[in-house]
């Protein structure tokens, strides 16, 4: 069991490679890494996952509930703007997330626009690359940090 976990939709395993110019030039692993860092500095445990299949992401979010996670962190990728099923497992086990976009989601085309998950989140970060993970993960100590007390 983990105290946070990172879920990253598809097309995420490409970061690196994929569009650099909005994506840059980070690979995944190298991000996970850097989470998994930051958060041993602080006491707590990070897993990273990262799927292309909506299911598999479902599962996810269902096994940190019963593994019990207590934050979770996702950039659902194009999973944001389609995907009722992932935003339902997220309310269904009732921890709390922050959602991560590395682009600014509201500067792109008019469909990346609405998000099924940004009603339901803690908070959201989009648009400062992949800083953004940092700063939730920042956002998640304090959180957890709070609970704590
Ligand atoms: C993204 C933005 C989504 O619109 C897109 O489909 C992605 C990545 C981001 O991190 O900026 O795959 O979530």
């Amino acid at each position: 069991m983990s105290d946070i976990l990172v879920i990253h939709g598809p097309n995420l395993n490409l970061l690196g490679s994929r569009e650099p110019d909005l994506y840059g030039d980070t690979t995944l692993d190298s991000v996970d890494s850097g989470l998994k860092k930051l958060a041993k500095t602080k006491g707590f445990t990070l897993e990273a996952v990262q799927s292309n299949a909506e299911h598999v992401l479902i599962d996810h979010v269902q096994r940190a509930a019963t593994e019990r996670v207590r934050f979770i962190i996702i950039n659902p990728a194009a999973f944001t703007h389609t995907s009722v099923a992932l935003k339902d497992a997220l309310k269904a086990v009732n921890i709390p997330f922050i959602e991560v976009h590395i682009s600014n989601i509201f500067a792109r085309e008019e469909y990346r626009r609405h998000s099924y998950f940004s009603a339901d989140a803690v908070g959201v970060i989009t648009g400062l690359g992949i800083y953004g993970y940092e700063l939730a993960l920042q956002a998640t100590f304090r959180a957890l940090e709070n609970n704590k007390a």
